[in-house]
């Protein structure tokens, strides 16, 4: 070993040991003829000192360090005088006085230094990535995501779940995203899709009695890409046979009081809260509601049909919703001109017609450009249905019912981040339920599958799958922490005669799902046990449990939001000659 401790290790109790330190120069000063450095390395930083009465050739070396470059020092661990302690490290307590040093590699002037008060721009730091990771928080990030995932497996260990590794080379499965694909060289013209999740391995597998199934497993899909999205994520997967809904949430219920209890000292309250899908819109307008704070939404279709304002009597008229929020006490906050931009702002994003608003003046007054077009009394129902009291600022939406959930869904997530309506540091866990079966694609005129075409849905539900698809509700299942979709999963079907109205349904035919899932069909047929699942996104759940507000950070090696890897340079082109191997010619200039 090149070392004797880490630069995280050292403390009071070392003081007078000859040690061996290695690390990165985090910082150096030069104080008077006495040179301080920072040594750094994952563990943490160690003072190292060379004082003027060192041997002269040390001091020199020590002169044309610069930072970055890896050395090694050896020394003697000294208490720091009074008064020079630094309280907030570690190792702050005590220095290493240098007798030797040994350069171990210089550094190329850094394009930015892993201490450094400002982050330097996202595209040098993918660039870069080496030097990114070296920066605290990302060693912090990376030392939580392997907390996190190593308190998982040993939690699905502990109740006698297998790990089993599934390929990645594979059939395209059906998550709703396109799928990366791989041209195979001994089959021209064929190809392999990277798995968008293990979903059908995992069935199969409890197909084939393996009944307690979990794996890392990384999914590829290529979709478009925000935030909290990439092209190569990893999922906590999870399948179970005879098991119902409440057994496969108890088994994530058990997990997640574990790694809140292990990971920030939380004690979660189980039963985590439940809520219907169709709650959460009538509510929140999304199925993956923040539910860290209130702002809830309140419906005035019934108002608005017999009130005079011409806007809200058509909407209602029109079959449509007039719905809104009270942003208590905001009145103050929101000029005139913010209002307008507001509106813009709704407009383009939601596709909205308007956004209607009033001010609460005193005695419960709403006070608006557009107020007069009400009756007094009419003002009035709309107030108390509010809850209105002097100082609060009301919008309305009006519009079909879609609109009105994504509109109020996004003015919700502005009011509770700009009226600071909840603790960032909170945490708030949750499930929604009893998603619909389908949602209806305009585009293709076709059903398509909320969750994916192996859910099953409710048992009362099965006629509907007749009668009135849009009604059939799923017994599906998933978990919201701070309104994101931190999981999803469903009880699958497991007779052929469903599956197989359901692939018809979703305008898959008959020979269209024998090519594409005859396996899964023929293997239904085989003594499939009823089963379910989930799958947790692993790289959001330490998003959400570290506070960051962006998955790239939670990533070592992550791809923009073009899917590149700035670092590698991926996707790149590659030779003619494979291209050859694998038969394909490009069309590209
Ligand atoms: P689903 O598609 O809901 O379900 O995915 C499960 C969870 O994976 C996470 N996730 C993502 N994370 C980062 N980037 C992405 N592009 C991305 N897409 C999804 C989310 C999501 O809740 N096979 C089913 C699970 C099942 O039914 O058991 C599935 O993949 O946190
Ligand atoms: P208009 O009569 O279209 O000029 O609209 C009058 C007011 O109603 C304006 O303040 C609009 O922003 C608002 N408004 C228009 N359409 C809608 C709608 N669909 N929902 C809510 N408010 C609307």
């Amino acid at each position: 070993m090149l070392r004797t401790h880490t630069c995280g290790q050292l403390r009071a109790a070392d003081v007078g040991q000859e040690v061996t330190i290695c690390g990165w120069i985090d910082t150096y000063r030069d104080q008077g003829g006495v040179l301080f450095l920072d040594l750094r390395d994952r563990y943490g930083k160690t003072q190292v000192v060379f004082s003027t009465n060192s041997d002269p050739a040390l001091l020199e070396l020590s002169k044309s360090l610069r930072q970055e470059w890896v050395i090694q020092v050896d020394g003697k661990v000294s208490a720091r005088p009074d008064g020079t302690k630094n309280p907030k490290l570690p190792t702050g307590d005590v220095e290493v006085r240098t007798t030797k040093l040994t350069l171990l590699n210089k550094s190329a002037t850094p394009p930015f230094t892993p201490g450094q008060r400002d982050l330097p721009g996202e595209d040098l730091r993918l660039k870069y990535r080496y030097l990114d990771l070296r920066r605290a928080e990302m060693q912090q990030t990376l030392i939580l995501r392997h907390r996190i995932v190593k308190e998982m497996r040993d939690y699905f260990d502990e109740h006698q779940f297998l790990e089993v590794e599934t390929p990645m080379l594979g059939r395209s499965t059906p998550e709703g995203a396109r799928d990366y694909l791989v041209p195979s060289r001994v089959h021209p013209g064929k190809f392999y899709a990277l798995p968008q999740s293990p979903q059908l391995y995992k069935q199969i597998l409890m197909m084939a009695g393996y009944d307690r199934y979990v794996q890392v497993a990384r999914c590829f899909r290529d979709e478009d890409l925000r935030a909290d999205r990439q092209p190569e994520f990893t999922q906590l997967d999870v399948e179970m046979s005879f098991v119902t809904a409440d057994d496969v949430m108890g088994i994530i219920e058990g997990l997640v009081e574990r790694v809140a209890k292990k990971t920030l000292g939380l004690d979660v309250q189980l039963p985590l809260p439940r809520m219907t899908y169709d709650e959460a819109m009538e509510r929140y307008g999304h199925d993956a509601p923040d539910r860290r704070f209130g702002l809830e939404i309140v419906d005035a279709t019934d108002l608005a049909a017999k009130c005079d304002f011409r806007v809200f009597r058509a909407a209602a008229e029109a079959g449509e919703r007039v719905r809104g929020l009270n942003a208590k006490g905001a009145a103050e906050k929101y000029s005139r001109k913010t209002i307008d931009e507001i509106t813009e702002w709704v407009k383009h994003d939601f596709g909205c017609k308007g956004m209607a608003w009033f001010k609460v003046e005193a005695g419960g007054v709403l006070a608006s450009p557009i107020a007069k077009q009400f009756k007094p009394e009419e003002l009035a129902e709309f107030a108390t249905r509010f809850g209105a009291e002097p100082g609060d600022f009301i919008v309305f939406i009006a519009d079909k019912f879609e609109v009105t959930c994504k509109a109020l869904y996004g003015l919700r997530k502005k009011f509770g981040v700009e009226l600071k309506l909840y603790d960032p540091k909170t945490m708030h866990f949750s499930w929604i339920v009893e998603f619909p079966m389908f949602a209806w694609d305009e585009e293709s005129k076709t059903w398509a599958a909320m969750h994916h075409p192996f859910t099953a849905p409710r048992p009362q539900d099965l006629p509907m799958l007749t009668n009135a698809p849009g009604e059939a509700r799923a017994v599906a299942y998933d978990l919201v922490i701070n309104g994101s979709e931190a999981g999803g999963g469903t009880i699958r079907i497991h007779d052929q005669e469903t599956q197989s109205k359901v692939f018809e349904l979703l305008g898959i035919d008959e020979a269209t799902a024998r090519e594409r899932f005859g396996f899964l069909l023929d293997a239904l047929q085989f003594g499939a046990p009823p089963h379910g699942g989930i799958a947790l996104g692993i790289d959001r759940w330490i998003m959400l449990f570290g506070g960051l507000d962006n998955i790239r950070d939670c990533i070592a090696f992550p791809k923009t939001q073009k899917a590149a890897d700035m670092m590698t340079e991926a996707p790149g082109t590659v030779d003619t000659k494979q291209l050859r191997e694998l038969s394909i010619k490009l069309n590209t200039p």
